[in-house]
């Protein structure tokens, strides 16, 4: 059914009327017609689309617009007035820091991004925060040239050469705060969607064990976690542990090395792990919550586990925020979780990780969107 939305976009407001399932760009290209937002992958990875939503780069392909509606937005037209964006824009044209322009919009966007959020950056940092945005022209070297001068122009007065937009960083989730969140076994089931700038998928699985024995086996991280494909602890006490989750799909093989905290309430059967990494060689960082809670199952010797999990990817491997790709890749890696837990929990051993396939992972993203 066909949803008004009302949108301030580029200082006006406008109202547009799009169907379920339009994606932000095409509202801006299609509707407003603002077509300096452009489309690349239309997948998320290239950045081509981005543009600023209440003061934050999203990628406008992948963005719902449904999910939009209030919001404020600044397109490539847009940024009128804005002494951030007009320095961006000369010092792009001084250094030479585009050729065809495919990129440009979403790399100034980003650029914008950058250059509010940071005092100081060297090449490195401008490189990392820039990853999720490719140019087929450039190099790059002009682009992160005209960054670090306006972000040095920036540093060299007292004052910021430009009102900084209300960009949040990371806040790792509250305890007390996620204790009133409602538990995972009253979500819907199987969803994937995005809570600000989470991706939060649930899953609810059988095992083969009653409940007792499967939260015996989940409130320990030793045991259970040989049963998470590519996962190591190294380290762990009452309530921190250190470790390591390593991924391999298809090409892609990445390690996130890291720590968190885990709690488990045994009279709920239920608990929770938070934690952050990163993998230096994609030069990428994760950080989220793991909700888990065993429930009875249809009989008294099976149980059901709601999962929850929210995490946030930067860098390289930010493609893995898509719900598409996490949804077979979820799927893909409980299956696993969920053998190995019955394998253990019968007497035997996890298998090992297995490398997911691209190719299933393909077939379950265009099945994704043939059922759409
Ligand atoms: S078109 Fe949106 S990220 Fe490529
Ligand atoms: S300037 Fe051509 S893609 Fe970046």
């Amino acid at each position: 059914m066909p949803e008004t939305l009302i949108l301030t976009v580029n200082g006006e407001a406008c109202t547009v009327t799009v169907a379920p399932r339009t994606q932000l760009a095409e509202v801006l290209r299609d509707h407003l017609d603002l077509t300096g937002t452009h489309l690349g992958c239309e997948q998320g990875v290239c950045g081509a689309c981005t543009v600023i939503m209440n003061g934050k780069p999203v990628r406008s392909c992948i963005t719902y617009a449904h999910t939009c509606d209030g919001a404020v937005i600044e397109t490539i037209e847009g940024h009128r007035g804005d002494p951030v964006m007009d320095q961006l824009r000369d010092a792009f044209s001084r250094h030479h820091a585009l050729q065809c322009g495919f990129c440009t919009p979403g790399m100034l966007a980003t650029a914008h991004d950058i250059v509010t959020r940071f005092d100081a950056a060297d090449e490195a940092t401008i490189r990392h925060e820039l990853s999720g945005n490719l140019c087929r022209c450039t190099g790059y070297v002009g682009i992160v040239g005209a960054i670090s001068e306006v972000i040095a122009a920036k540093g060299a007065t007292s004052a910021p050469p430009a009102p900084l937009r209300n960009v949040k960083p990371f806040t790792p989730f509250d305890p007390v705060e996620a204790a009133a969140v409602p538990a995972a076994s009253a979500a819907p089931k199987g969803s994937v969607s995005t809570d600000g700038g989470w991706t939060v998928v649930k899953r609810s699985f059988a095992l083969n064990h009653a409940p007792d024995a499967v939260w015996a086996l989940f409130r320990d991280p030793a045991r259970v976690a040989p049963c998470i494909p590519g996962a190591t602890v190294d380290s762990l006490d009452a309530e921190n542990f250190s470790g390591a989750v390593e991924i391999r799909f298809g090409p892609i093989r990445a390690r996130f090395g890291g720590r968190g905290t885990y709690a488990n309430d045994d009279n709920a059967r239920a608990g929770s792990i938070r934690g952050e990494g990163n993998d230096k060689l994609g030069k990428s960082t994760v950080r989220g919550e793991l909700r888990y809670a065993i429930a009875a199952g249809t009989n008294p010797q099976t149980s059901r586990a709601e999962v929850e999990l929210r995490f946030e990817i930067d860098g390289m491997l930010a493609q893995f925020n898509r719900p598409e790709l996490v949804t077979g890749f979820v799927n893909y890696i409980l299956a696993q979780f969920a053998a190995n837990c019955d394998a253990v929990l019968s007497g035997g051993e996890a298998g090992p990780a297995k490398r997911l396939s691209v190719f299933a992972m393909l077939w379950a993203v265009l099945k994704a969107r043939f059922s759409r």
